[in-house]
């Protein structure tokens, strides 16, 4: 894979395709840590002259112009972090971008528009994306791609884009790269890898693949009832994937045979009703054992037992891979799992890699400082995907 420093390109449109996914409420930008980590790649190329075009997704807006997903805000934003003018085209490859790019001075900054207001960026159809494609291409001399988060997403500006120019990786994808092949090449060991949130039909292709790779598996989250039901316990009204347990019995049969440790709850934080998560007004949580949760019951969170054991055994690894809550850690009464976790891997002296979404949102908002973990990736389900082993299209695009 090449990279920046393989490209000539002082005077030169380099298109940056980034990952400015960001959340928002209305419009102010609740985490920018997307658009800072976009900034290495951004500030290299101004510094070396490049006239750069940056271009993302913002949520998923069905093809056409949606107000509330628009780039405006983060091209603001982006401007502050720069401290510097940042123009803003408020299309993709209409009039606004074609003299917006053309007004460029070498060293500028230039946001377009969200790429998803095209069909043709998202489109299954080759011809439609490719279409897209080279309208993109006329913009711009060069591509870099840095979306780390959108690299899994066979789309138009991550995959048929860069075979149209000059290409080559950024700052943050070489950065994410190199994280996510010390989870994969010549892992130090012992190798525990934390999985939460909901859904275990989410997770499946990783956890088979980490089956033959990690020394030790801790289930948490939703997704931990439909083990603890596999196991033959009773879990009440929790949340449960019942078409997945023989998938799961599975997992628990070979991680055996391959002495590979699966770590389950031992008890669980339970209450009759999911909590309010806006008004997060204070519930009525009980602590039970996980296998005997009451039938009236719903486990939200990991217990205190479990807590204990689970920071016991990421205590003595060398290398911690972790995606997914522990429990509805939006809530105060159900995120001391959650807390758990991610201070156990800020204790730690191991390797340490957040997966992004729901896991790099909850250090976040519970007020770890991001810097106590070894990297957090900005990339959530791409980050998964690695690990599954897939071929991600938009890395795949990026190899000569
Ligand atoms: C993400 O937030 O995971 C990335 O930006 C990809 O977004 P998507 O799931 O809407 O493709």
């Amino acid at each position: 894979m090449k990279t920046i420093d393989d490209l000539d390109v002082s005077g030169r449109r380099v298109f940056v395709r980034a990952d400015l996914n960001v959340p928002l409420d209305g419009g102010t930008i609740t985490d920018d840590g997307r658009i800072r980590a976009a900034l290495p790649t951004i500030t290299r190329l101004a510094e070396a002259g490049a006239k750069v075009i940056v271009a993302s997704h913002l949520g998923r807006p069905k093809g056409s112009p949606d107000p509330r997903f628009s780039l405006a805000p983060v091209a603001g934003r982006l401007g502050e972090l720069l401290g510097q003018d940042v123009a803003f085209a408020s299309d993709t490859v209409g009039e606004s971008a074609a003299s917006t790019v053309a007004a460029l001075a070498g060293g500028q900054v230039a946001v377009l528009e969200n790429l998803r207001f095209n069909a043709g960026e998202t489109s299954k159809d080759d011809a439609e994306r490719a279409a897209f494609a080279d309208r993109l291409a006329a913009l711009a001399d060069l591509y870099v791609g840095d979306g780390f988060g959108a690299v899994h997403r066979r789309h138009a500006s991550v995959h048929d884009l860069p075979a149209r120019l000059p290409h080559a990786a950024g700052e943050l994808i070489a950065t994410e790269v190199g994280v996510l092949r010390r989870l994969t090449d010549d892992v130090s060991r012992p190798y525990a890898v934390v999985l939460g949130g909901a859904k275990v039909s989410d997770k499946l292709g990783v956890i088979e693949h980490l089956l033959e790779r990690a020394d030790r598996i801790l289930i948490g989250g939703g997704m931990a009832y439909t083990f603890l039901k596999a196991q033959g316990h009773e879990v009440g009204s929790s949340l449960l994937q019942e078409d997945q347990i023989p998938a799961v019995q599975g997992y628990l049969k070979r991680a055996e045979e391959r002495g590979v440790e699966f770590v389950l709850p031992v008890d669980v934080v339970a209450a009759a009703e999911f909590p309010d998560l806006g008004a997060k007004t204070a519930t009525d949580p009980v602590i039970v054992a996980a296998d005997a949760i009451p039938a009236e019951l719903m486990g939200l969170d990991i217990g205190p037992r479990s807590r204990e054991l689970y920071a016991a055994r990421l205590a003595d690894a060398a290398t911690v891979f972790w995606n997914g809550p522990m429990g509805v850690f939006e809530h105060p009464d159900y995120a001391e799992g959650t807390r758990t976790v991610a201070q156990a891997l800020t204790d730690s002296s191991a390797f340490t890699v957040v997966g992004g979404g729901d896991s790099a949102a909850a250090v976040r908002i519970l007020g770890f400082d991001e810097k106590a973990f070894g990297h957090i990736s900005t990339g959530g389900g791409a980050s998964l995907e690695y690990l599954e082993g897939k071929t991600l299209p938009g890395l795949a695009a990026l190899e000569d």
